[in-house]
């Protein structure tokens, strides 16, 4: 069987070998940029103040508040053109009506669907990051939009949020680089990226009324450092401020993060607006740094709390004019900085051509995770193979429609039963049955459809369970759909719904040779199955082509280079959030006591095994890492480490692995994490093929954040790095010191 390379043998657009780069050309090209930019900026500024130096402050109020679900008005006489922002961390969301929510019924917005966010972090390719914004700002682009909502970069802080398939990982570094390269690549086809949500909007029960409280410490460590990096890194050009409260004030008019973090400490010069009808006040929040009010839910715009009620509060002297016009300031930039005044020289865009469709099919094909493999299941001797039963509701649903606002109006979704029809149907006898029924309606606010989806069906099951007696293999396509996976609502349990564990007990008895794959954005209970069945793979909502990928994954056409971006714990009484018993919080209040310990910081601090830990996941091939060294044993604190591995593909198949350095800080004056991820790379090697590859990590990024102090300390002592291809499976460690 012949497998292919994963990268860079399937890319072949032009568009797509901007990724081929070498990463030194690439930072060479974003320094001229730099370089160049001052001048340009001192000549923006200067546009800018004549700009504003024109308008009246009803105009320039009127910059400062949607006018429409998605739009804010232009100026017209002074070449202004209306504001246009849509929605879609992995695709452009269909064209909504301008004054309600339904969707508008044009027949050009079919939009190329990605696989969301956890399942782009499980790539662990900062490139298929890059490679997702390009194409989404094509998209946005051929659609007219100047702000595209995303990316999502909150903290997987517990296993059921409801919005965890639309964030990353539990991991801040893994978030961060992410981010930015999706951040850069957006924007730099003219497409302002928004990151949200701003801040610590890691539930989504009671997300319009809780009080979230945290240490500074877990702030700076865990929850700030993605939005730091999107801003300072990634540049990017708008933030949107999350509906929850922060230490007692909304964060849309919260001094500290949005003055004192965001402006003065991140440097943010771009526009802070509101999420969807999360404005509270008009002075309060002029003052502490708002931006914009999108999506109030009032029918006359002019009653908006940035419409009329600012106009009246600069008049009676409550808001500076200065204020007014630094916000205009803030919008008229990022005009600026995507070409809103230069439309011959900005990006033109194009709509789902096979281009964009081959890239979400490459970050799906990366993004599958194999969790289990016993006996080498797969990939599947299709060539021996006379018959599959294929099992599962998700075999054949669609998903790119749901999860609300980052729903996709997508041009195609092929489902895994579709596609394993058309590249097997021919030479192998599919036999289906549906297994399990989707017992849930989705209901927004009020989604209380999921508690009563565990009824077992033992009619389909009888019928899954013939289908798997009279085949080869059975391969049940299970895990969660956008009715758990979704904004609005959280989980209630990580459990398998519809009675899904039953039915993959009872089919795995049926037919030893039974596989699992769970379609799902988040962590569900897997403890239930583990031992039943030989091979697990997690492939994630998988976008448009998830059948392709799926089918091919099975096949051994593409083989698994996916790693966990989540701890997958046995129980949810595991977690952190949940052992102390502080999700989703009591009085609208959440405080975050396990404080730093999110994710693998706390199993592993805490000697806890997981059923999949952090970072882990299987490939047909195998990997040999040795000869793991730094080029130092003692650091100062400005210097920067190089350690260096030699990597093997010591397997007769191409493949990719994820290599991970993590570090330990055994000694030191306040409580450290078992350890913390510092760097990674994603390795693709032919078989055989041997490579020596460098990481690097600032010594100052071995700091905490000292509370005392006010400030990062990377304390003097010894350090311990450690070089594995899961948080668990560490192949070596180096002791290092810092002076
Ligand atoms: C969501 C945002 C989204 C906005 C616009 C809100 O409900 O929280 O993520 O961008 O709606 O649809």
């Amino acid at each position: 069987m012949k497998l292919q390379l994963l990268q860079p043998g399937l890319l072949r657009s032009s568009l797509l070998n901007i990724l081929l780069l070498p990463a030194v050309l690439l930072s060479m090209v974003l320094a001229t940029d730099a370089q160049q930019t001052a001048a340009g900026d001192m000549a923006t500024e200067q546009k800018i103040r004549t700009l504003i130096s024109q308008m009246t402050l009803q105009e320039k109020v009127s910059l400062l508040h949607g006018n429409s679900k998605f739009y804010v008005a232009g100026i017209k006489r002074l070449g202004i053109p209306e504001w246009a922002l849509s929605d879609g961390p992995h695709g452009v969301r269909a064209e909504i009506n301008r004054h309600d929510w339904a969707y508008a019924g044009w027949t050009n917005d079919s939009a190329t669907c990605f696989p969301p966010g956890t399942a782009l972090a499980a790539t662990w390719n900062p490139a298929l990051a890059y490679q997702q914004g390009l194409v989404l700002a094509e998209e946005a682009r051929y659609r007219k939009k100047d702000v595209l909502l995303g990316p999502g970069v909150n903290i997987i802080r517990s296993p059921l949020c409801g919005r965890n398939f639309e964030y990353m990982s539990e991991d801040p570094l893994l978030v961060s680089k992410m981010a930015v390269a999706y951040i850069k690549a957006l924007q730099s086809k003219d497409v302002a990226a928004s990151v949200k949500h701003w801040l610590a909007n890691n539930q989504e029960e009671h997300r319009d009324s809780i009080d979230v409280t945290m240490s500074e410490r877990a702030l700076r460590e865990i929850y700030l450092p993605a939005f730091k990096a999107s801003v300072t890194e990634g540049g990017a050009y708008t933030v949107m401020a999350a509906y929850n409260r922060f230490r007692g004030e909304w964060c849309s008019e919260n001094d500290y993060l949005n003055r004192q973090l965001l402006r003065n400490e991140f440097g943010f010069k771009g526009v802070l607006m509101t999420d969807w009808s999360a404005a509270h006040s008009t002075v309060k929040a002029a003052l502490t740094g708002l931006d914009l009010e999108m999506g109030t839910d009032k029918k006359d715009y002019n009653e908006w709390y940035f419409a009329s009620p600012l106009v009246k509060a600069v008049e009676e002297g409550k808001v500076p004019v200065s204020v007014v016009d630094e916000k205009v300031g803030n919008v008229l930039r990022v005009m600026f900085n995507t070409k809103v005044f230069d439309e011959k020289n900005r990006e033109k865009g194009t709509m789902n051509t096979p281009a964009h469709q081959q890239a979400a099919y490459h970050a799906a094909a990366e993004a599958a995770v194999l969790l289990q493999n016993k006996g080498k299941l797969l990939p599947l001797q299709v060539d021996k193979l006379k018959s599959i039963a294929v099992i599962g509701d998700n075999a054949t649903r669609k998903h790119c429609s749901g999860g609300l606002s980052s729903e996709i109006k997508t041009l195609y979704e092929i489902t895994p039963l579709q596609a394993l029809q058309q590249k097997l149907g021919a030479r192998v006898k599919i036999n289906y049955a549906q297994g399990y029924e989707k017992q849930s309606t989705f209901r927004e606010g009020n989604n209380t459809g999921q508690s009563s989806a565990d009824k077992v069906d033992w009619k389909l099951i009888d019928e899954a369970v013939a289908a798997a007696r009279e085949s080869d293999v059975a391969i049940i396509f299970g895990g969660l759909n956008h009715d758990f996976d979704t904004e609005s609502s959280d989980k209630q349990n990580m459990d398998l719904p519809y009675g899904q564990e039953i039915l993959i007990q009872e089919v795995a008895k049926a037919n030893p040779n039974t596989i699992v794959v769970i379609i799902a954005g988040s962590p569900v209970k897997l403890a239930g199955i583990v031992h039943r069945v030989p091979a697990i793979l997690w492939s994630w909502f998988g976008g448009m082509e998830a059948g392709n990928v799926v089918a091919d994954l099975l096949s051994g056409k593409i083989n698994p280079s996916g790693k966990l971006p989540f701890t997958l714990p046995v129980s949810l009484s595991q977690s952190p959030a949940h052992a102390l018993g502080n999700f989703p919080g009591r009085d609208l209040k959440v405080n975050y006591e396990e404080d730093i310990l999110v994710g693998y910081r706390w199993f592993d601090t805490k000697r806890i095994q997981p059923q999949f830990p952090f970072g882990y996941g299987l490939s047909y091939t195998d990997f040999s890492i040795s000869h793991f060294s730094t080029d130092k044993v003692s650091y100062g604190k400005n210097e920067i480490i190089h350690a260096k591995f030699t990597i093997k593909n010591t397997g007769s198949l191409h493949g990719a692995e994820v290599v991970q350095l993590y570090v330990s800080d055994p000694v030191c004056s306040v409580l450290r994490p078992e350890k913390e991820l510092k760097a990674f790379e994603k390795i693709f090697l032919k078989p055989g093929e041997t490579k020596t590859v460098e990481l690097q990590v600032k010594v100052a990024d071995l700091a905490f954040y000292d509370e005392l102090k006010k400030a990062w300390n990377a304390e003097a002592g010894e350090y311990i790095l450690q070089i594995g291809n899961s948080s668990h499976n560490i192949f070596q460690k180096e002791k290092i010191s810092v002076k």
